[in-house]
């Protein structure tokens, strides 16, 4: 059982001093909310966060730090269930503690999406939330330096009517991107097989290959992660700090019992300080809950927000029964195939987005009937392995067709190839350079779960992420694996390359089987760290958690901004929307205190 928490007089004399807004999590979205309501002087705002400032962290900074910074103290490092990684242990999710959250220790890509798959949002319950109303909040977030000319003739290319070029996030091309024969070689094979360079990757339509911005700083070469962006130009105002803890949860001004019609009301949050300690501070106006994808359901269900039986499991009283919290988790599944470099490995990253069509040429008509035809029970596996009569097999079926529709009606992409040399990718084995692709399934139909594991565990989430789910996951994966071979086996990059060595000829031989195919894409997955979903902004009714101002249904005062809102997958990579998104959230809470 949960102890009920009495205000003793030891806990009193921890009261901090009561801050109009605190919000939970100085990461990726939380730093955005933070600093766009203390640019009012007459409010306070806390951040909330369990890691701390490594401005001066090399691994976070430096271009290349990012394949060394996994596993340090910077990355929370979550235990996956489900079947363990080639190394025989658990698949591990990396994901960033410390001011600037997952933006610390992410690969810097900027790409956003396809303009059908925000609006596909709308659809789901949220009026108002597509690519025309996102894209001028894209805009306002970003800082874009253009490429120079030799970027350009790299394949850098841009159009300058899709970029900001006031907001506090940077992003340009880091020197690593450089006018080397790769770029002909890629640019040449790629239009051998019939896509285009696509001339701006931000446009709202990614189909074609490019190469795309990074958040990065390009005149010091630097990483550009969300506390550089959002947080040390404005570290000096009066009216915010950062307090280091770990919030367990929001506490609640109304008694036990029915919850009033507009909402109940947070009036504080309970958090632990690095010593153990459990301290409450006061909040007079909003709680911002921003822990991200795999910790914002732990805050809530704390809080006791969410699906009643697993409340009641963990004995927490229930507050809002919400059962979405912590369902509808959707990450990507990432695998390499690697060959040996017969010239110098080039640094330059190509993105390629290819469509079903593209993936499954004549097959298409057939996949696409197969497919629609299996989303019902697609739906009641989803609803069975999640368990808990959390889910609802209608609703998931409602999202399902809807992104069925987005590949097969919409012609969305379906997958992700970024090619490159082995420089800077971790690819290949040992010393060997290599040059290769890492691809993904960009919109997959499986779903998983992430939960509080007992009361007391808001360290250690029960991540479930169910991977390869439904069989469809993994041929899609399968066929950009192909395709992924075909572009390497072409002309001219064919000549840049010999034998393959990642996977070796044992697991992929030339004539490799449907068989073989499958199992070394489930051996050799790993997360594409892209988790969301898990607080989706949705209809309440097809299992949404926040509404389309992002406040938690039947709260008065409690918004959840980060990746747990996003209610689908899109063919890009996260951080480029969650800016967008958090300065959008900012505009709904000022609004609100403008109207108080
Ligand atoms: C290895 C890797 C590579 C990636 N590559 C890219 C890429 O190239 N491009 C891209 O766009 N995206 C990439 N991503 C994904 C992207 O970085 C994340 O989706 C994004 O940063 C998540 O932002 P967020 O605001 O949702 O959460 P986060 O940035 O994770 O912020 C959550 C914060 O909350 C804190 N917190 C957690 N629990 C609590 C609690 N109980 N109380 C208080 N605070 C708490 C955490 O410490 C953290 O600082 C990558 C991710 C990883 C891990
Ligand atoms: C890019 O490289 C090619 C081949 O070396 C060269 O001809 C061209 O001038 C370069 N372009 C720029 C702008 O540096
Ligand atoms: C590109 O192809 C040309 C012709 O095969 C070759 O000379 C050059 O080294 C290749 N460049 C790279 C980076 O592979
Ligand atoms: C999608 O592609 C199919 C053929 O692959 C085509 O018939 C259809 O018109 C396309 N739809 C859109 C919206 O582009």
């Amino acid at each position: 059982m949960r102890p009920i928490t009495l205000v003793t007089c030891a806990a009193a004399a921890a009261l901090a001093k009561p801050v109009d807004f605190v919000v939970i999590g100085a990461g990726t979205s939380g730093l955005v909310v933070a600093n766009r309501l203390s640019e009012d002087p007459s409010v306070t705002v806390a951040v909330i966060e369990p890691g701390g400032d490594e401005r001066d962290n090399p691994l976070v900074y430096t271009l290349d730090g990012w394949y060394q910074v996994q596993g340090t103290h910077v990355d929370w490092s979550y235990d996956l269930k489900g079947p363990p990684g080639p190394d025989g242990k658990p698949r591990k999710l990396a994901a960033g503690k410390g001011w600037g959250g997952t933006s610390l220790i992410n690969g810097m890509t900027y790409i956003r999406g396809n303009t059908a798959e925000f609006d596909a949002w709308e659809d789901l319950g949220n009026p108002g939330w597509n690519w025309e109303a996102l894209l001028p909040y894209y805009k306002r977030s970003e800082l874009f330096t253009v490429p120079t000319e030799a970027q350009i003739a790299a394949g850098a290319t841009y159009d300058e009517d899709y970029h900001g070029f006031e907001g506090h996030v940077r992003t340009g091309y880091p020197s690593t991107v450089k006018n080397t024969s790769f770029s002909p070689n890629v640019t040449q094979t790629w239009e051998g097989l019939g896509f285009e360079h696509n001339l701006d990757l931000n446009s709202g339509s990614v189909h074609g290959f490019s190469v795309s911005p990074s958040t990065v700083d390009p005149e010091q070469d630097i990483r550009w992660d969300s506390a550089r962006a959002n947080y040390y130009p404005i570290e000096q105002r009066r009216n915010i700090k950062i307090i280091q803890g770990t919030v367990k949860r929001i506490t609640w001004a109304e008694k036990r019992g029915r919850p009033p019609k507009k909402g109940i009301t947070a009036n504080g949050v309970e958090y632990l300080t690095p010593d153990g300690k459990t301290k409450t501070l006061a909040v007079k106006k909003e709680v911002v809950v921003s822990a991200g994808a795999l910790r914002t359901p732990l805050v809530l269900e704390g809080s006791g927000i969410g699906n009643p039986r697993i409340l009641k499991s963990l004995g927490i009283d229930l507050v809002v029964d919400l059962p979405g919290v912590g369902e509808n988790l959707i990450d990507q599944t990432n695998t390499v195939q690697a060959w040996i470099a017969n010239f110098e490995a080039s640094s330059t990253q190509f993105q390629a987005f290819v469509t079903a069509a593209d993936l499954f040429g004549d097959d298409l008509p057939a996949v696409e009937a197969s497919t629609r035809e299996s989303l019902s029970s697609w739906s009641q596996a989803i609803v069975d392995a999640s368990g808990e009569g959390a889910l609802d097999p209608a609703a998931v079926e409602t999202q399902l067709r809807l992104q069925h529709d987005l590949i097969f009606k919409k012609n969305v992409t379906l997958a992700e190839v970024i090619s490159m040399g082995a420089a800077n990718a971790g690819l290949g084995n040992g010393d060997t350079p290599v040059f290769g692709s890492a691809y993904w399934n960009l919109l997959p139909f499986s779903r998983g779960s992430v939960h509080l594991r007992s009361a007391d565990a808001i360290d250690d989430p029960a991540i479930d992420p169910r991977y390869n789910l439904v069989d469809f996951d993994l041929q899609a994966s399968v066929a950009a694996g192909k395709l992924v071979r075909k572009f390497w086996a072409s002309q001219p990059i064919a000549g840049s390359v010999s034998g393959q060595v990642v996977p070796g000829p044992d697991v992929l031989p030339e004539d490799a089987t449907e068989e073989e195919w499958e199992s070394f894409h489930r051996a050799a997955l790993s997360p594409n760290f892209h988790p969301l979903g898990t607080a989706s902004m949705m209809a309440r009714d097809l299992g949404g958690v926040v509404d389309p101002e992002l406040r938690i249904y039947s709260t008065a005062n409690v918004r959840v901004v980060d990746a747990s809102v996003l209610p689908t997958q899109f063919s890009g990579h996260l951080t480029a929307t969650l800016y967008a998104v958090a300065e959008r959230a900012s505009d709904f809470i000022r609004g609100k205190a403008k109207r108080n």
